[in-house]
């Protein structure tokens, strides 16, 4: 896929040279307060402040005292949209810019690192995190994951990727056992982080609450050393998710840096101790005071560009941002955009009002200030009249009529029809009928959906439901604009409405970005990260989703999102990658080069504006195949994107670029990524579910590291390139001259005896490869195999 320049390699500062009693290196690997790490000013060690991230900063009130924990005291950041909507945008340049503000207003705050991007994987719409993360695709999560952190980093910020690994749910996430198979670890969980550590170096990941396999993340050596470190070359620090750490010795020799928050010394201690008494060899200990040492200095040493910060300019760009994550769902008989010069508009929905523009939880931002869609809708309208209607009381938010009076009755409930309710929702229904157009903000309230728990249900309050059915019975010109972390289910009321725009989350700057949607000063181009399924039933992870009694078992393995959709042919409201624009896109002309044998692949395709306006479309190229796979593949994977603006009438050919190695699964047995050959089919589309080009491509594999034995099955051995034609002369052989074609001749037998291993077939009766045959036939594929390099396999 088409990839940003890498950034520039990033000059590590000399290795520490190290005086440290062992009291004080066992200080330096845990925090010196909430964020800030332990400084030895003797040795020249500074501390290195932290922040919340990933959307913006978590400020204390006090620049540079370290933070607090409190949620709601944080001093004014800009609120940029977070991941569930920045991942829609799918533009990872935007990204990029993002958090080189988010890193210029760290730098001007004195904040060293900030904490993010989140890259997990969004399993299940029911978590209650989803709005942290970007997708539902390993993919798009490390396209745009990667983006900020290199964005951060060549502002000379540190980025703290996480949470590593499979931190996927909210319920129980401080204790419960994420139980992966290995490929789906490697293909969908793992990928994300695997991608960004190797090609955008973070300087520092988050270990995780959770466990894999049994095993808590912050005591993994396999995760935190084998995979992070060995296999990838990760460099920079492992640091504790806030309260992570159970064992800190363990978590030491497992290859975690720094314990977060600090302990007042208590944890430290227990390192001291293990030391003095043999349990954990310092050398461990050394090894992380290295990295931390490198890390602090890596971290302090950039001069701040400016200290001020530039407030207007970063709102501009987070409204330039929400642009770019609206997703235009539906729009029949074009009811949008909407047109100033005629008519008359009712805007309905306290959430026009008062808008959710970001999560809860650890990453929520005092914004800088906050545009609210009617005020925009009222200033952009032109000669539109603009009239407002609360129509439903969202908890947390006291009920106030259009005039902002106090409605009757005491604050309800989500779904408790009171008094207020009841006024506020006539007074809507009767604004709406005698209007031209309704725009119906609907969505979750705050309280709906948070870090630290998940959802139950995906649906929208009743109270909203009730109220879009009254409205729409008044007036069927009904445009819905959702306001959602967490996917919301539309298909009970969705065919009953003609425009229906997707806002997610959108910062501080998301008023204006939707007015300017709504009257069509901007052109939506955002495409789901994530597929809107009809029923919660249907997502695929469904009936192990949240694991009970400390367990989550991922059982669908690979068939994650539309990966699992698609493989069970389940019809879905809205697929992965789709989005409508206020123009129509042409496509023609796909082309697959193949850059030479195991090189990558360069796709490309002329993309035509055939509409009325300008607009931006994003093309996504899925693979699928091979035909005849070892492993059960998902029908279609998202293998690169690019987008491309185009004036009315305009063509441009788009260019994507494809490893080799996307096409790989991940082989368990041989413990790598392996390509497979075969014939794989390219698919360029404007959504997973529109497909419009495709062409075939085939591929030659791997080398397989497998050797045939005695337990490789018959079909293993006749599909070998060297074992197959050396076992079916044996056959032929052993056939006396003359005798009909044998049990191989008769395919329901070749069936039957195509799964038994050949030295169970060699134990049989007349057997043509006598059981002391097998292992010189298959010391002779080693060496054949050895000799010329025979080509992939099908295992054993
Ligand atoms: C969250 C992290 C966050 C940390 C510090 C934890 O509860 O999981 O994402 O960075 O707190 O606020």
């Amino acid at each position: 896929m088409t990839h940003q320049t890498p950034p520039p390699a990033t000059q590590d500062p000399a290795p520490p040279q190290l005086t440290l009693a062992l009291a004080e290196k066992a200080a330096l690997t845990s925090g010196a307060g909430d964020f800030v790490t332990t400084a030895v000013a003797s040795c020249g060690i500074p501390a290195v402040a932290l922040s919340d991230g990933p959307h913006g900063l978590r400020l204390p009130k006090e620049s540079g005292d370290g933070g607090q924990l409190d949620l709601h005291s944080a001093a004014p950041a800009t609120c940029f949209p977070p991941a569930t909507a920045l991942g829609s945008s799918w533009d990872p340049q935007l990204a990029h810019r993002v958090a080189g503000a988010i890193a210029a207003e760290a730098s001007a705050h004195g904040i060293h690192v900030v904490l993010g991007p989140g890259v997990n994987i969004k399993r299940s719409p029911l978590c209650g995190r989803n709005f942290e993360y970007f997708s539902e695709d390993p993919l798009l999560s490390a396209e745009m994951g990667g983006a900020m952190v290199r964005g951060l980093q060549e502002a000379g910020v540190g980025a703290a990727l996480k949470h590593y690994a499979a931190n996927n749910q909210e319920t129980d996430r401080m204790r419960v056992s994420a139980d992966v198979d290995e490929r789906p670890l490697r293909e969908i969980y793992l990928r994300a982080f695997e991608r960004i550590v190797r090609r955008d170096r973070p300087w520092s990941v988050m270990a995780s609450y959770n466990g894999v396999n049994g095993v808590p993340l912050t005591e993994n050596t396999r995760l935190l050393t084998d995979i992070l470190r060995t296999e990838w070359g990760f460099e920079g620090i492992v640091m504790s998710d806030w309260g992570a750490v159970r064992d800190r010795v363990a978590a030491l020799r497992a290859g975690l840096d720094l314990q977060m928050p600090g302990t007042d010394g208590r944890t430290d201690h227990q390192v001291v101790a293990a030391v003095a008494g043999g349990d954990l060899d310092e050398s461990v200990l050394d090894t992380a005071v290295e990295r931390l040492v490198r890390f602090a200095r890596r971290t302090t040493s950039v001069v701040p560009p400016h200290r001020e910060v530039p407030v207007d300019e970063h709102h501009r760009l987070a409204r330039e941002a929400a642009e770019r994550c609206i997703v235009l769902l539906k729009n029949d008989s074009e009811l949008l955009p909407l047109d100033p010069a005629t008519g008359r508009v009712a805007v309905i929905g306290e959430l026009a009002r008062t808008p959710r523009y970001q999560g809860a939880g650890s990453s929520q931002v005092t914004p800088t200030c906050l545009d609210t869609p009617l005020d925009c809708l009222h200033r952009l309208s032109g000669g539109a009249r603009v009239d407002f209607a609360a129509g439903y009381v969202l908890p947390g938010v006291a009920a106030t009529d259009t005039a902002g009076k106090a409605a009757p009755g005491p604050a309800p409930d989500a779904n408790t029809d009171t008094d207020a309710e009841a006024a506020l929702a006539d007074e809507a229904v009767r604004l709406a009928a005698v209007s031209d157009t309704v725009v119906l903000f609907l969505g979750l309230a705050a309280q709906d959906e948070s870090e630290g728990f998940d959802r139950d249900h995906i649906d929208l309050p009743d109270v909203q439901l009730r109220l879009l059915e009254r409205v729409r019975a008044v007036n069927p010109r009904v445009c819905v604009v959702l306001s959602n972390g967490g996917v919301v289910r539309t298909a009970p009321w969705q065919a009953a409405v003609p425009a229906l725009v997707e806002g997610w989350l959108l910062g501080q700057a998301g008023g204006g970005a939707l007015a300017r949607v709504l009257f069509g000063m901007v052109n939506p181009s955002g495409k789901l990260a994530e597929t809107i399924p009809l029923r919660l039933e249907d997502s695929p992870s469904h009936l192990s989703f949240p694991g009970e009694e400390g367990r989550v078992r991922y059982g669908e393995g690979v068939f994650v999102g539309y990966r699992g959709y698609d493989a069970r042919h389940c019809e879905v409201a809205y697929p992965f990658g789709h989005g409508l624009s206020y123009t129509t896109f042409a496509y023609s002309g796909l082309r697959v080069a193949q850059d030479g044998e195991g090189g990558a692949f360069t796709v490309s395709l002329t993309v035509t504006n055939t509409g009325g306006r300008a607009g931006r479309e994003v093309v996504q190229i899925y693979s699928s195949g091979p035909t005849a796979s070892v492993v059960a593949r998902p029908p279609r994977e998202l293998r690169g994107f690019a987008s491309v603006s185009l004036a009315c009438g305009e063509s441009r050919e788009v260019v994507v670029e494809l490893a080799r190695d996307d096409l790989a699964y991940y082989s368990e047995r041989e413990g790598r990524r392996r390509v497979e050959g075969g014939v794989y089919r390219i698919e360029a589309g404007s959504s997973s579910r529109d497909i419009r080009l495709s062409a075939e491509v085939s591929v030659p594999g791997d080398l397989s590291r497998l050797r045939l034995s005695g337990r490789s099955t018959l079909a293993e051995w006749l599909a070998h390139p060297v074992g197959g034609p050396l076992l079916s002369e044996r056959f032929a052989r052993a056939r006396p001259q003359g005798a009909g074609p044998g049990a191989m001749g008769d395919p329901v037998m070749r069936r039957f005896l195509a799964g038994i291993p050949l030295d169970v077939i060699s134990e049989f009766p007349q057997s043509p490869v006598p059981p002391e045959d097998v292992a010189e036939l298959a010391a002779l594929v080693a060496a054949a195999a050895h000799g010329q390099g025979g080509r992939d396999q099908e295992g054993e």
